[in-house]
């Protein structure tokens, strides 16, 4: 079995949760309504250059649908992420692929890997320095790393509407933001520090159309900023939910559909 090869130690999540781990994830409506992140991970799998027999880690693998797609270019692949129901998808779609739950924030591989991998995961990992220590300590001596996420600036027309939706609605918790979108100066240092040379780095935005037509934004609002609005009672965080769509409809939304603002900082790194 191919994906034998790379271990995954027990999973470090432990009791204190931060606020991006409030967010509960629910497989079937990510995998059906938001397939747009796998589907721009593709570009990142050829940046990787995956090369037959050689070890990845997927680093916030979500459904593993990436995961997958490395390993079919012949790598040995581990997929890690923090949410339970995410791996339960993950295993019962990629059976003969090992998936763990995992913090990224803490995790160290077993043996270490040739390289790792990650799309839109590591902006939920706020604790970017721990981070960079775990994937360095994870990874062999000029081992890679290929990495994308939000860079500094994605989805400010979203969360400067929910910022001001919580303020102009009288709320009654104040706005967390549970995202790290780092600059590439940032960034850079980050990895720097943690034992790494930067190869590449940019910054780009990349608008996001949404499924479900005028839905397109409630339903993004749903499954991504439900660490943000479930600790509301209903009618405040539906407050908020119409609020954002008025505010947000004259820049994010035209010709029937939602294209909310990302904006990726997409980087390459080798392991000294
Ligand atoms: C992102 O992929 O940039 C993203 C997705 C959900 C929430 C925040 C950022």
């Amino acid at each position: 079995m191919v994906n034998e090869r790379v271990g995954v130690n027990q999973p470090s999540v432990d009791g204190e949760k931060k606020a991006g781990q409030q967010q509960t994830w629910k497989p079937e409506v990510y995998d059906k309504e938001m397939a747009f992140v796998s589907a721009f991970g593709a570009p990142l799998i050829d940046l990787l250059q995956v090369k037959p027999g050689e070890t990845v880690i997927d680093w916030g693998c979500g459904s593993g649908d990436l995961a997958s797609a490395i390993a079919e270019k012949g790598a040995h692949v581990a997929g890690i992420d923090f949410s339970a129901s995410m791996i339960d998808s993950a295993r019962a779609k990629y059976p003969t692929l090992k998936f763990e739950v995992a913090d990224g924030q803490r995790f160290v591989a077993p043996e270490p890997v040739d390289a790792i991998f990650s799309n839109a995961a590591l902006h939920w990992m706020t604790d970017a320095a721990g981070v960079a220590a775990s994937m360095a300590a994870s990874l062999k001596p000029g081992g890679r790393l290929v990495v994308e996420f939000g860079g500094h600036g994605n989805i400010q027309a979203v969360t400067d509407a929910l910022r001001e939706a919580f303020d102009a609605i009288g709320v009654s918790q104040p706005y967390q933001s549970p995202w790290y979108f780092p600059t590439i100066g940032e960034y850079g240092m980050v990895l720097q520090q943690a034992g790494f040379e930067v190869n590449s780095a940019i910054l780009f935005d990349r608008p996001t159309k949404q499924a479900n037509g005028d839905n397109g934004l409630r339903g993004w609002l749903a499954t991504f900023a439900d660490g943000i609005l479930s600790v509301l009672p209903a009618e405040e965080a539906d407050a908020v939910v119409r609020w954002a769509e008025e505010r947000l409809r004259p820049a994010l939304y035209s010709n029937g559909e939602w294209n909310v603002d990302y904006r990726r900082l997409r980087v390459t790194a080798t392991r000294k």
